[in-house]
């Protein structure tokens, strides 16, 4: 092995930039060549990449975002697309390619399998937790402390007020960021597809009464999974002031996916970028870098979407049974 190939795809995530540094340095000291494509899968598409050594990397640790850029690539869901994208790695020498994103990013890499020669490895970065054969997905940690740091300052605005919040958080079609940061925050109530994939406003509604009922007036913060209701939390706000309970809506949206990345991001990245590329050279092909129980390990990628991995469902169950009270 002589030459690897790096991206960053899909979602950013806090954090990706320490896993290219980590990458870059662990190659460099086994002289290896690496190539950064830029974009994601696009930037193989389109030949736009660059040579990595340790300078480009110096002092990236600490930022957030991807220097290499991020994208969705269209042409990774048709067959010509994924042949293309092949033809190109083949045609530049690279013999391996670390692919830093998500699931949808590994998908697209069992897809590209069938027609790369080359070995592939994934580093799970999203923010969203969602991927399984990992404790911890890098950006996680930071989104959730960046959820945290907006959703207290909810809580004062709300405890003023004695006011009733919605509190919409990303995670896509999970809930391992609104359980993290509803748990973090002391929400009264977390709603996620972990709990219930329908939503019921008058369970809500109960919940909210309950409380009032026990405490008196009250603020009462409700961390929301985005997905859980069609127009999200303005819309549900809209529907529980119909239904006779005044309440706010904040979307924190984009800002949890930004953001320099906390100690245990870095921590994560740095090693989970480092042991990717030394399972390449150990002869890995089509595994995912994950750390389970504080150890690093490998796992298939075609597995790394199966939705297995579970929410803390000790807190959650916890949470619902105390918060009314
Ligand atoms: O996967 C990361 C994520 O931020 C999800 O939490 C969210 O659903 C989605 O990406 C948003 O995507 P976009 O940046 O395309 O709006």
């Amino acid at each position: 092995m002589k030459r690897i190939g790096v991206l960053t795809s899909g979602g950013d995530a806090p954090g990706m930039n320490a896993a290219i540094r980590a990458v870059v340095l662990t190659a460099n000291a086994a002289e290896l060549e690496v190539v950064g494509f830029e974009y994601g899968y696009n930037g193989i598409l389109e030949r736009q990449y660059l040579t990595l050594t340790p300078y480009h990397v110096n002092h990236l640790i600490q930022h957030g975002g991807t220097v290499l850029k991020s994208a969705r690539c269209q042409a990774m869901y048709s067959d010509d697309g994924v042949k293309q994208v092949a033809a190109v790695l083949h045609e530049l020498a690279i013999d391996a390619l670390v692919l830093i994103g998500g699931d949808g990013t590994f998908r697209g890499a069992v897809q590209l399998s069938q027609y790369y020669q080359g070995a592939l490895m994934g580093v799970p970065g999203t923010i969203d937790n969602d991927v399984d054969g990992t404790d911890f997905t890098i950006g996680f940690h930071t989104a959730v402390d960046t959820a945290l740091d907006a959703i207290d300052k909810i809580r004062d605005t709300a405890d003023a007020f004695e006011r009733i919040f919605l509190v919409e958080v990303m995670g896509r079609h999970t809930g391992y960021l609104a359980v993290a940061a509803g748990i973090a925050a002391g929400a009264e109530q977390i709603i996620c597809p972990e709990l219930a994939s329908e939503l019921d406003t008058a369970k809500i509604l109960q919940h909210i009464r309950n409380a009032q009922q026990h405490r008196g007036r009250c603020s009462y913060l409700i961390v929301l999974a985005e997905t859980m209701y069609p127009g999200g939390a303005a819309a549900l706000a809209l529907e529980l002031e119909r239904q006779g309970v005044e309440c706010r809506a904040s979307v924190l949206g984009h800002i949890q996916r930004g953001g320099r990345p906390v100690g245990a991001d870095r921590i994560l990245a740095t090693k989970l970028g480092a042991y990717a590329v030394e399972q390449l050279l150990q002869g890995a092909h089509l595994m995912m870098a994950g750390e389970v129980n504080a150890q690093a390990t490998l796992y298939p990628l075609i597995k790394t979407g199966d939705k297995q991995k579970k929410v803390d469902q000790y807190l959650l169950s916890w949470q619902q049974q105390v918060a009314q009270y």
